[in-house]
């Protein structure tokens, strides 16, 4: 596995692969789980060769997030992207990506302040403007993402639209602890009794499914028993429950067609999120 820390290294790395086979991408912000391994294997499935990206992103993250305590593991990241057959890595730091000066961001518009992008004012376009950067540097064919983040992989294949980006997008499924509780880097803070009080955002969106599947397809009374569910757990406080359109993130009164519901709470002050597909045969 190559590991290039700068952008013209990185550049020219897969400059050299390109031909007919085609390249993947994978961007993540590390502290990798099997969540991100699923995708990597994905991209290993599809594409001769396989780039991933290891950036926690700044500008992503609002003045009072957890940027500066995010989990930083390189060596551990850099010995599991080897052992899966990745053929290049690429960790810049952030004067790399990010120089005195740089101005330019990518928005998409009606979109970026839905569900996580409301109580996350500029959280969607620091996403749309690095993986937009990732997509030039790398100029994958295929980009893999997580349904985990479903307005986050909404709004990205809205700006590769938009924006005439030659890449095809690939959502993976969501990769779940035995329990239930969605895997996430953020899973690291929390504390014993924090887990087990996380798996609320499940249990809520299983309501929704539960009643959904007995023939309820009034949003707002499926919104209100996950709430309910949610709210049995004292520590879990309510972020948004919402069923939206999976590809514009507008709330959808009745389900007449899959639907995604999405949650996002705090447990233990760590912001948690999770959704799954109302309507979809493999939800
Ligand atoms: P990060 O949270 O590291 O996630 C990287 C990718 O892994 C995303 O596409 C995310 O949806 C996916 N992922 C995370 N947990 C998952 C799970 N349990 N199952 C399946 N996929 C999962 O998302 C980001 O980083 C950043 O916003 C990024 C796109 C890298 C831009 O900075």
């Amino acid at each position: 596995m190559k590991v290039c820390k700068t952008i013209a290294e990185m550049r020219q790395a897969v400059g050299i692969v390109r031909g007919p086979g085609s390249l993947g991408l994978v961007p993540t912000m590390g502290a990798l789980h099997e969540g991100h391994l699923s995708l990597i294997r994905a991209a290993r499935s599809r594409c001769r060769s396989v780039a991933v990206s290891l950036f926690v992103n700044p500008i992503q993250f609002g003045p009072h997030e957890d940027f500066a305590r995010y989990p930083q593991e390189f060596e551990r990241d850099r010995r599991l992207l080897a052992d899966e057959g990745v053929d290049f890595l690429f960790a810049p730091n952030v004067e790399e990506m990010y120089p005195a000066g740089s101005g330019t961001y990518v928005t998409v518009e009606g979109l970026s302040d839905k569900l996580c992008g409301s109580s996350r004012p500029g959280h969607f376009r620091g996403v749309t403007t690095v993986v937009a950067k990732l997509f030039n540097i790398v100029a994958p064919d295929l980009a893999f993402f997580g349904q985990k983040d479903a307005a986050q992989l909404a709004i990205i294949r809205r700006m590769v639209r938009d924006l005439n980006m030659p890449v095809q997008i690939v959502s993976c499924p969501i990769v779940r602890e035995a329990d239930g509780l969605a895997m996430s880097s953020r899973n690291s803070y929390l504390s014993t009794q924090g887990r087990k009080s996380a798996l609320a955002l499940y249990r809520s969106l299983r309501e929704a499914q539960r009643l959904f599947d007995a023939g309820e397809h009034d949003s707002e009374k499926l919104i209100e028993a996950a709430k309910a569910a949610l709210a049995q757990e004292d520590s879990a406080k309510l972020d948004y429950f919402e069923i939206v359109d999976p590809d514009t993130l507008d709330p959808v009164r009745t389900i007449a067609q899959p639907a995604l519901a999405a949650v996002a709470a705090y447990v233990g002050g760590i912001r948690l999120i999770d959704n799954l597909v109302l309507g979809e045969k493999s939800s």
